[in-house]
């Protein structure tokens, strides 16, 4: 598969570079070792894959947006790193079985509407004694609000898909894992903050980068709806936002997972 995908048309890669230090504290608790065959599924522009290749890794980056992996991959060109990119999605891994001795997924595999599939895959891909590292949003966190705040003016999600702030509850993400045996060592919550020189920056950024978005602006702009859409993101903003001497901060919190495969 290689046709583009909404995660195409926004800026994403100017967002990715705020989410880095979600990536390196993923990288980091997964404790990548050189030479550890390491698979970052749904990499985007290759936050992880490239952190993990620079510890030795011998990287596999699959993502279902071309426009993104191509990013990716002139940004590994950069540094000389040979990373694998696999454009893929990441519920039918172009992967053998038992290839990676760690599957890594940064905000990615929590999109994918049916989580039953995208765990067994991980599971199939991941030799057993390897681990997975997943990263999703914390329920009641900034991102999972603003995916409430905006949900009326967007279309509902395909049916059957099951929603993305699930992977943030423990309960329910230990469970998942566990029907797939891949069992749970540790987690640990975690936050970034993104600085921004003030709340009309902070909205345009949060709607810019974000293509699903991006590919609703004509025809919200059509039915007289896209400022409602602004305004939605901007009351989040101000309701969030910490005011400092420069501007101002949102703070995004997630959990980071660690898991085993038996
Ligand atoms: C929030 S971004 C995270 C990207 C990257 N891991 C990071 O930390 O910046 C989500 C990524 O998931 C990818 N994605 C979503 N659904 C996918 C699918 N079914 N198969 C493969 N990639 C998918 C998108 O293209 C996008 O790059």
């Amino acid at each position: 598969m290689s046709h583009a995908t909404t995660w195409g048309l926004g800026d994403y890669p100017r967002m990715a570079g705020h989410l880095l230090p979600a990536a390196a504290k993923t990288v980091h608790m997964a404790a990548i070792k050189a030479d550890e065959r390491v698979l970052d599924i749904a990499t985007g522009t290759g936050n992880a894959a490239l952190l993990a290749a620079r510890r030795g890794a011998e990287v596999t980056g699959v993502d279902f947006e071309p426009a993104l992996l191509s990013l990716a991959r002139s940004r590994a060109e950069d540094e000389s790193l040979a990373i694998d990119w696999r454009v893929a999605d990441m519920t039918q891994l172009p992967l053998p079985d038992c290839c990676a001795d760690v599957a890594i997924s940064v905000f990615g595999v929590m999109y994918a509407p049916d989580h039953q599939a995208v765990a067994a895959e991980m599971a199939r891909v991941v030799r057993s004694g390897g681990r997975v590292a997943l990263t999703a949003w914390l329920p009641g966190s900034f991102m999972p609000a603003l995916g409430h705040v905006l949900a009326p003016l967007l279309p509902p999600p395909p049916a059957g898909s099951e929603p993305p702030s699930l992977w943030g509850d423990p309960q329910y993400l230990h469970g998942l894992l566990a029907a797939n045996a891949l069992v749970v060592s540790h987690d640990q919550t975690a936050h970034l903050e993104m600085a921004l020189p003030d709340a009309g920056s902070a909205t345009s950024l949060l709607i810019e980068t974000a293509g699903h978005l991006v590919a609703e602006r004509a025809r919200l702009t059509r039915e007289g709806r896209w400022q409602q859409l602004r305004q939605a993101v901007a009351g989040l903003v101000d309701e969030s936002a910490k005011p400092t001497p420069d501007g101002l901060l949102i703070r995004l919190d997630y959990r980071v997972t660690i898991a085993e495969r038996r």
